[in-house]
C-alpha cells in the first residue's frame, strides 16, 4: 500500500474518508458533506453505534444523490487528547478498516481541529506513518490466497493544508518505517530460511546504505575466544556467525577501531569513552530448541523468533543509515542456532569466555546470554563504547512479569534509563524499569566456575540481567528483555498480528534525541 498527500480538497468522486470527533461531531468537511447530501452522514451515525470514538469507522456506501462510491467516516476522539501517537494509532485502524473493504484508493481528508495541538498536516504526517506499519503484510508463502481475501486497498491520499510539507515531513519518516517492515520479515521468516549465514547476509546488505559490515565466522571467534558464544552453536549444523555494522555519521574519530575486526581486541582498560559510539548488541538465535535441556514441542516453533533482537538491531541500523543520522552507531549480532545433537554443549560444561570469566552452563536452554555476553566483550574491548544497548528475547519469566504489553529494561546507568524509557514513550514501545542488585547478582554464584548461567526459580529476568552486567564494567549499559513484545498474537493498531518489529522506532528516537540533539560531535569536531 503506497501513501501520498494532496491539496485539501474533497474530489468529485471515488472513495472518501471524512473524520468525526467524540459524541458524533462533524468536522468540517464531514458537516459540509453531510448538509450537501440531506444529512444522511446524521443518520448513518444515528442508525448505528459509531460515535467518533477514535480508531472507529462506519462506511457508507453509495450515498444516494451523489457520485462518490462510498464515504466512510473514521473517528478521532476528542480533539484535545489528539497527538502523535494517537494520530498514528488512528491512521493504522483506520487502514486496517479500509485495507479488506473492496476500495483500492480512499482519499482521507484531514481538517483543521479546534482544540487540538497538532495541526492538520501534522495529523496527516502522523496517520500516514501509522497506516504504512499497519499495512505490513508477510504473504510471500501464501500462494493460494484468493483475490477476495487480498488486502483491497492500495492507496491512500491524505488531503490536507500543506500537503507539501507533508510529503517532506513522511519522506524523514519513511526509513524508519521501512527498516521496521525490514526487522518484521527477517523475524517473520522460518528458521530454515534464516540462519545464522542467512541473516549475516541480510545484515551485509546494509552496506549499501553506506554501512561497514564485518562477518566473522566460527575460526575467528574461536581465535578471539569467544566460547560461550561458540558453546551454543556447537550441537547446530550451522556455522555461527558474529557481525559487526559500523556507521560514523558524526565522523570518525581519530584512532577509532577499523582494519581487521577479528584480530586480537585490544586490552582496553580504558572503560566508558565519551567519544566512543553507542553500541547495539542483538540476541539472534535463529532457532532455540533448548538444545540439550530441550524445550516442549507445544509452540517450539515460536523459536523461530528468538533473533528478534538481532533484527531489530539490523532494522535500527539500516533506520539510522538511511536517514544519514549524524551519530556514530555500531551493531553488533551474534548469530547461532541452539541444537541438541551429539556435539552439542551439554549441562554442566564449564566454558570460558572472551572476558576470561568462567562460565558453568546448567541449563543449554538459558543460551541468549551466552551469546549476549561474548558480544559485549567484544563491543566494549574494540569500541570503548560510549553506552551498550542490547536487544534480546531473553526470557519467559519477563512475560510472565509484563506480559505482552511493555519490555523489561535492565540499566546500570539512570540518565540513560531515563532517556530510553522517554523514548520508548514517544514512540509507543513502552519500556518497564527492572532491578539490577547484589543480592540477585548472588544467585547465580556456582560451586566450580565464576558464575552459572541460571538462578533458581525466581526472577528469572533479572538473574539473566546481572550475568549480563558481569561483562559490562562500568561502560554505561541498558538491556532490553523484548521476549513478550517482540511478535503479538493478535492485531494492534500499528502492527498487524506476528512480528512487531520492536525496538526498531525506539533505538532510531533515542539517537535522534540524545546523540543528534546534543550535537555531540566526536572530541576532533567535525569539518
Ligand atoms: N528464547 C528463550 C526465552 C523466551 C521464552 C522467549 C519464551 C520468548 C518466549 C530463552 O532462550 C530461554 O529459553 N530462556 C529460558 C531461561 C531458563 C532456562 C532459565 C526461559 O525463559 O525459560
Ligand atoms: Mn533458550
Ligand atoms: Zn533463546
Amino acid at each position: 500500500m503506497r501513501v501520498q498527500f494532496s491539496a485539501a480538497e474533497l474530489p468529485a468522486s471515488g472513495f472518501i474518508a471524512v473524520g468525526v470527533l467524540d459524541e458524533r461531531r462533524l468536522t468540517v468537511t464531514a458537516q459540509a458533506l453531510d448538509d450537501r447530501l440531506g444529512g444522511s452522514l446524521t443518520r448513518a451515525m444515528a442508525s448505528s453505534r459509531f460515535r467518533g470514538k477514535r480508531g472507529t469507522t462506519l462506511a457508507v456506501l453509495a450515498p444516494a444523490g451523489s457520485r462518490f462510491e462510498g464515504i466512510f467516516l473514521y473517528g478521532l476522539g476528542p480533539a484535545a487528547e489528539l497527538d502523535a501517537l494517537k494520530s498514528q494509532a488512528a491512521g493504522g485502524a483506520l487502514q486496517a478498516a479500509l485495507a479488506g473493504s473492496g476500495a483500492d484508493s480512499v482519499v482521507v481528508i484531514l481538517d483543521g481541529l479546534e482544540g487540538c495541538r497538532l495541526a492538520a498536516t501534522d495529523i496527516a504526517v502522523e496517520m500516514a506513518f501509522g497506516a504504512t506499519l499497519r499495512a505490513y503484510r508477510f504473504d510471500k508463502y501464501r500462494t493460494k490466497e484468493k483475490e477476495d481475501d487480498k488486502p483491497s486497498l492500495q492507496l491512500l491520499t491524505f488531503a490536507c493544508d500543506g500537503a507539501e510539507r507533508a510529503t517532506k515531513a513522511f519522506a524523514a519518516r519513511q526509513p524508519v518505517a521501512e527498516a521496521v517492515a525490514l526487522t518484521r520479515d527477517i523475524v517473520s521468516e522460518p528458521a530454515n530460511v534464516i540462519h545464522p549465514q542467512s541473516l549475516a547476509e541480510q545484515a551485509a546488505k546494509l552496506a549499501a546504505s553506506g554501512v561497514e559490515v564485518e562477518v566473522l565466522g566460527e575460526a575467528e571467534m574461536r581465535h578471539l575466544g569467544m566460547n560461550a558464544l561458540l558453546g551454543v552453536g556447537q550441537g547446530s549444523a550451522r556455522e555461527s556467525q558474529l557481525v559487526v555494522m559500523q556507521w560514523w555519521g558524526a565522523g570518525r574519530p581519530p584512532g577509532a577501531p577499523s582494519g581487521d575486526a577479528a584480530a586480537a581486541a585490544p586490552a582496553a582498560s580504558a572503560d566508558s569513552n565519551e567519544s566512543g559510539p553507542i553500541v547495539l548488541i542483538g540476541k539472534g538465535v535463529t532457532f532455540d530448541t533448548g538444545g540439550i535441556s530441550i524445550k516442549p514441542a507445544a509452540n517450539m516453533e515460536d523459536m523461530k523468533w528468538d533473533m528478534a533482537g538481532a533484527a531489530a538491531v539490523i532494522g535500527a541500523m539500516r533506520a539510522l543509515a538511511a536517514r544519514r543520522a549524524r551519530a556514530n552507531v555500531v551493531g553488533i549480532v551474534g548469530l547461532v542456532e541452539n541444537m541438541p545433537s551429539g556435539t552439542a554443549q551439554r549441562p554442566g560444561d564449564v566454558v570460558t569466555s572472551l572476558s576470561g570469566q568462567t562460565i558453568e552452563v546448567i541449563n543449554t536452554d538459558a543460551e541468549g546470554r551466552l551469546v549476549l555476553c561474548d558480544c559485549l566483550t567484544y563491543a566494549k574491548q574494540r569500541f570503548q563504547p560510549r553506552a551498550m544497548l542490547d536487544l534480546a528475547t531473553l526470557t519467559g519469566a519477563i512475560i510472565i512479569a509484563l506480559g505482552h504489553e511493555q519490555a523489561g529494561v535492565f540499566a546500570n546507568d539512570d540518565t540513560l534509563a531515563a532517556q530510553l524509557i522517554a523514548a520508548g514513550a514517544a514512540v509507543g514501545e513502552p519500556l518497564w524499569r527492572m532491578p539490577l542488585g547484589e543480592e540477585y547478582d548472588k544467585l547465580i554464584k556456582s560451586d566450580i566456575a565464576d558464575m552459572k548461567n541460571v538462578g533458581n526459580r525466581g526472577a528469572g529476568s533479572i538473574t539473566a540481567a546481572q550475568f549480563l552486567q558481569r561483562f559490562v564494567g562500568k561502560t554505561p549499559w541498558a538491556h532490553f528483555d523484548i521476549a513478550g513484545v517482540a511478535w503479538s498474537t493478535k492485531d494492534r493498531d500499528l502492527t498487524p498480528k506476528g512480528a512487531s518489529g520492536f525496538g526498531v522506532r525506539l533505538i532510531d528516537r533515542f539517537i535522534a534525541d540524545t546523540v543528534e540533539a546534543a550535537g555531540s560531535a566526536p572530541a576532533s569536531g567535525r569539518g
